[in-house]
Order: structure tokens, then C-alpha cells, then sequence
């Protein structure tokens, strides 16, 4: 272990974020009342350019009028090249009171951006007397968000999670494809007539992790954008709860069940954790630093891992 611990992130489920546009004010209540730990009103790319103003209003009043029980309450602001982006922290602080907690910031592309919105909500919390200081999550989906994804990860102590947003980081990164996530049917191994579909999104997730763990950030997984593909759907998520992820996206309701059995461990794999910990104990008491679990070699950092599943797993049942 360095001299420099890893930071925890915080302690709050985030297995799924549910995401509907600020002008479809039919979708809060049910939004509300979903499943998703998570809630992304958004003003960004669901909505037209011609009704930010009133997607603004809309959230505001949602804010403030609808139960969201103990949901974080996030809502995706406009990037920093809009004219809109200034409007959505200032009037949602100023008007929404503090049940709003946290905002999203999209194709976040140095820890400049991070710096200069820090410092606009900072004023504005303590224009306001807000005593609770608002959360950050950023989306990394640009080639500049990912070459800088560690500065983006240590840049303000707001930071609770950073998504991976694979629509625009393929349009930015210039890759070959109108999928948002998921198996790309061009990017695959062959041989003998054989087709082996790896994972385009594999090194970015991976990039992403690394950076949330050394910072203490939650690393989240975006949208997948067919959301009649369970199968697919389901994949991708395994994949990236195997990575480290601790969650993904909803684009649609359907996506909220299955990111959740993904991302809650199973009793299976919290049991065998369980043993592993028993296992350890037994062999300290033996004064021995590794031992046989079913055949397998576990020692000193199988505790470690053991422990991040029934930690996760307490967390999350907790609440
Ligand atoms: N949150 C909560 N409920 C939703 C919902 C959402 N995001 N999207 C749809 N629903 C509801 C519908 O109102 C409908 O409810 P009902 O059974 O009471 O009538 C039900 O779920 C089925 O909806 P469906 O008809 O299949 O979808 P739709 O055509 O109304 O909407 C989308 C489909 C994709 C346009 C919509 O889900 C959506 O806007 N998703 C979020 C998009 C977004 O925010 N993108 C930005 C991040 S990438
Ligand atoms: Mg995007």
C-alpha cells in the first residue's frame, strides 16, 4: 500500500440512475416512485433547445413539489460551450431549496471545468445560506474528459461519481458507430470463420475506475440505448460491475430491474465472500497468511476482495 490511502467514495446506493427529459413533466411522479436509487432530471440532450427555459421551471417546481423519498436527486445541467448552462445552476440553487442533490455536469473536459463550476455554485450556496454543499457527478464522453480523466477525478471534493457517456464519446472519439453502448458488430476477432465480439468500451471503463478509486469517486456505467435488449443490457452491466463499477444508467424503466439484480450482489456471491472472511479467520488463528477455499488458493488480499461484496452488500440493504 502507498503511504497515500485510497480514499472511500461515499456510502450511498447508486446501482441505478434514471434518467427523464425536464419537459416531460408526466415522468416525475413516476420517477419518483420507480426503483432507481438514482434520479437524473435532465436539461442537456433530452431536451430541445427552444424549451430549456421551461424544462428549467419544470424541474424546479418537481423539486420542490414532488416526494422523492430518499432518492439523490440529481439534475443534468447544460455543458459549459451552451448559453444555458449558468441559468441552471444559478436559478435550480436559488429557487429549489435544498432537496436537490446533485448536479451533473456533461463532456466535462479538464479539471478547469470542474474549477469554474465549483466556484459559481460555491457563490451561490453562500449567497443562499445553504448549509448542505451540493454533490458533483461528471460524464466523461469526450477524447479531451478521457486523456484527463485523472485531474477531472481529483478536481473538487464535490466529486461523488463519474459516468462513462457512450454516445457522445464515440462521436468524439470518431469511432464507426451510431450504438449507444453495448457489442459493436464491427469490432470483433476472427478466426477460422470464427467471430469473437470483444468490448470497444472496455479501456475507457477501465481508465474511469482507475481514476474514481485512486480519488474516492463512484465510477458508473452509462446508457445503453436499446432498451428491448435485456440480454445485451444485462452484459454490459455484468461487465462493468466485474470492472468495478458500481452501477449504471436507466434510459427507460425496463433498464431499472436489471441494473439493480446486477449491481446487488447475489446471496451466492455474498455467501461465498462470507466464507472466504471465515476461512481467513481460521487460518490467522493458525497463525498461517493463506489457505484453501474449495480448492482455490485465498490469502490476504481474498479478504480484501471478499470484503468489497459484503460491504457493497450491507450498504445497500441498509437502506
Ligand atoms: N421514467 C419513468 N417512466 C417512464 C420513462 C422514464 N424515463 N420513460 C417512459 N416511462 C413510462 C411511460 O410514461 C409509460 O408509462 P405508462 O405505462 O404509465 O403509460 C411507460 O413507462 C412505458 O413507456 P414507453 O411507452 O415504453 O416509452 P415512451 O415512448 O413514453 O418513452 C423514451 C421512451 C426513451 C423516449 C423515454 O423513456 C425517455 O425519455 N427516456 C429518457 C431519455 C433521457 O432522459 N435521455 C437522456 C439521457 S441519455
Ligand atoms: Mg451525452
Amino acid at each position: 500500500m502507498s503511504f497515500r490511502l485510497q480514499p472511500t467514495p461515499v456510502a450511498r446506493p447508486n446501482r441505478c440512475q434514471l434518467f427523464g427529459p425536464g419537459s416531460r413533466t408526466a415522468l416525475f411522479e413516476k420517477m419518483a416512485a420507480s426503483d432507481a436509487d438514482v434520479i437524473n432530471l435532465d436539461l442537456e440532450d433530452s431536451v430541445a433547445p427552444t424549451d430549456k427555459d421551461q424544462a428549467r421551471k419544470n424541474i424546479i417546481e418537481a423539486i420542490n413539489d414532488v416526494d422523492w423519498g430518499n432518492k439523490h436527486l440529481s439534475v443534468r445541467i447544460n455543458g459549459l460551450d451552451t448559453p444555458y448552462w449558468y441559468r441552471d445552476f444559478v436559478d435550480i440553487l436559488e429557487q429549489a431549496g435544498d432537496r436537490v442533490d446533485q448536479f451533473m455536469i456533461p463532456k466535462v473536459g479538464c479539471a478547469g471545468d470542474i474549477y469554474a463550476v465549483d466556484a459559481l455554485v460555491t457563490a451561490v450556496e453562500a449567497a443562499k445560506l445553504r448549509t448542505k454543499p451540493v454533490a458533483f457527478e461528471v460524464i466523461i464522453e469526450s477524447a479531451a474528459g478521457i486523456a484527463h480523466v485523472e485531474e477531472i477525478a481529483a478536481a473538487s471534493p464535490r466529486l461523488q461519481a463519474m459516468s462513462l457517456g457512450a454516445a457522445d464519446f464515440a462521436a468524439s472519439m470518431g469511432m464507426q458507430t451510431t450504438g449507444i453502448g453495448g457489442t459493436q458488430e464491427n469490432y470483433y476477432m476472427a478466426r477460422e470463420g470464427e467471430k469473437h465480439w470483444s468490448d470497444p468500451w472496455h479501456w475507457a471503463q477501465a481508465a474511469i475506475v482507475a481514476a474514481c478509486r485512486t480519488h474516492g469517486v463512484l465510477p458508473v456505467d452509462g446508457p445503453f440505448g436499446d432498451f428491448s435488449d435485456d440480454e445485451g443490457f444485462r452484459a454490459q452491466a455484468r461487465r462493468s460491475a466485474t470492472l468495478g463499477m458500481v452501477g449504471k444508467w436507466a434510459i427507460h424503466p425496463k433498464q431499472i430491474a436489471l441494473a439493480n439484480e446486477v449491481f446487488t450482489p447475489s446471496e451466492d456471491q455474498v455467501t461465498e465472500a462470507r466464507e472466504i472472511l471465515a476461512a481467513m479467520e481460521q487460518a490467522k488463528a493458525n497463525g498461517e497468511g493463506a489457505t484453501v477455499y474449495k480448492g482455490r488458493l485465498v490469502d490476504i488480499a481474498s479478504i480484501k476482495q471478499a470484503e468489497v461484496i459484503v460491504q457493497q452488500y450491507e450498504m445497500i440493504t441498509a437502506t
